[in-house]
């Protein structure tokens, strides 16, 4: 079974500041064969690049599509695409630390709902609804944030937020980024 995924693309991680992690993704209208080898994509991107979470701008792709697996590879039922997904309900508060594959090796703490419920659709184009709660919300808060154009650094104070830019912009001079 190893050849099975050998046909699979792996797509490059768009990282910040590339603009197109802050553009609004588009909704998705049509549900075909070439969304599903998208969606194969997009987890095997994932996996290669050890994230528990990817929406379609970090590869480029200015969609509204995002895959997560907070078990990654663990458990098959953690396997998750959601396309057009919008947080319908959402309860209380967590402060956990968050990082992004778009943002390598910034972490910070970020405040979330502690439990939210999703409707999205799958890759069929069927309507479903999902509620998560620790990781999991954090994972569709995150994710569901991508497809709005906003990253976590985004969410943190502003004197958090300039502190992590500058970090980054010095990265990028002495090309570490
Ligand atoms: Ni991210």
């Amino acid at each position: 079974m190893a050849k099975e995924n050998k046909d699979v693309k792996i797509h490059e991680i768009v990282k910040y500041p590339d603009p197109i992690l802050n553009k609004a993704g588009e909704p998705i209208t049509v549900f075909d064969e070439d969304l599903r080898k998208l969606v194969e994509e997009m987890f095997a991107s994932m996996y290669e690049a050890h994230g528990i979470g990817l929406a379609a701008p970090q590869i480029g792709l200015s969609k509204r599509l995002t895959v997560i697996d907070v078990s990654f590879k663990k458990n098959p039922e953690d396997k998750l695409v959601l396309i057009n997904p919008e947080i319908i309900e959402r309860e209380g508060e967590q402060y956990e630390e968050e990082g992004c594959l778009s943002l390598p090796d910034i972490r910070d703490k970020v405040r979330r709902a502690a439990k939210v419920k999703v409707r999205a659709q799958n890759a069929k184009g069927e309507w479903f609804e999902i509620e998560g709660e620790e990781l999991l919300a954090r994972a569709f808060q995150h994710e569901i944030d991508h497809l709005d154009g906003v990253l976590f650094i985004e969410r943190l104070s502003r004197l958090k937020k300039d502190l992590t830019v500058r970090k980054i912009k010095k990265l990028i001079k002495n090309g570490e980024w």
